[in-house]
């Protein structure tokens, strides 16, 4: 019986530190893709929507949403990247990184809608890699 619960654990063990490997390594391969991305954009042609780093936890998800339907108006040469990088946004374990709130604290809490976000693109590329970042610190 003893050698049962300690396998389990074991396990659950593995099995959770592998997602979070998991997730450490689709935050770490999509910031990488932005900041080749940016290398190729051409700023301040177009103005983005820029959620900014103070906004509520349990509007992290909606905050991504918001990025991730600004980044195929960058100004970028590199498409095939932009492109790679809008789908990797759509990663859930992208989505399921950013915090730890429910379904339901996430319906309660009001969001500021995208289109109220102030307009600059450098800033919009910064600010979306700040809230990967802050993924990566809370997997720490
Ligand atoms: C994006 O590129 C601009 C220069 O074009 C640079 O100033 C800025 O720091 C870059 N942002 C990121 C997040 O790499």
């Amino acid at each position: 019986m003893k050698l049962l619960v300690c396998c389990l654990l074991a396990i659950t063990c593995v099995l959770v530190h592998a997602d979070k490997s998991k997730r450490l390594l689709k935050l770490t391969e999509v910031i990488k893709e932005l900041k080749a991305l940016n290398k190729s954009v051409k700023h301040n042609s177009v103005m983005l929507n820029t959620p900014s780093m103070d906004m509520e936890e349990c509007c992290s998800q909606s905050a991504l949403e918001c990025f991730r339907a600004m980044v195929p108006h960058l100004n970028a040469k590199n498409k095939i990247l932009q492109r790679k990088v809008i789908k990797n946004l759509n990663n859930q374990l992208i989505l399921g990184s950013l915090d730890s709130c429910s379904q339901e604290e996430r319906e309660k809490t009001v969001c500021q809608g995208c289109d109220s976000y102030p307009k600059d693109s450098q800033e919009c590329v910064q600010q979306l890699e700040s809230l990967l970042q802050k993924a990566i610190s809370r997997l720490a």
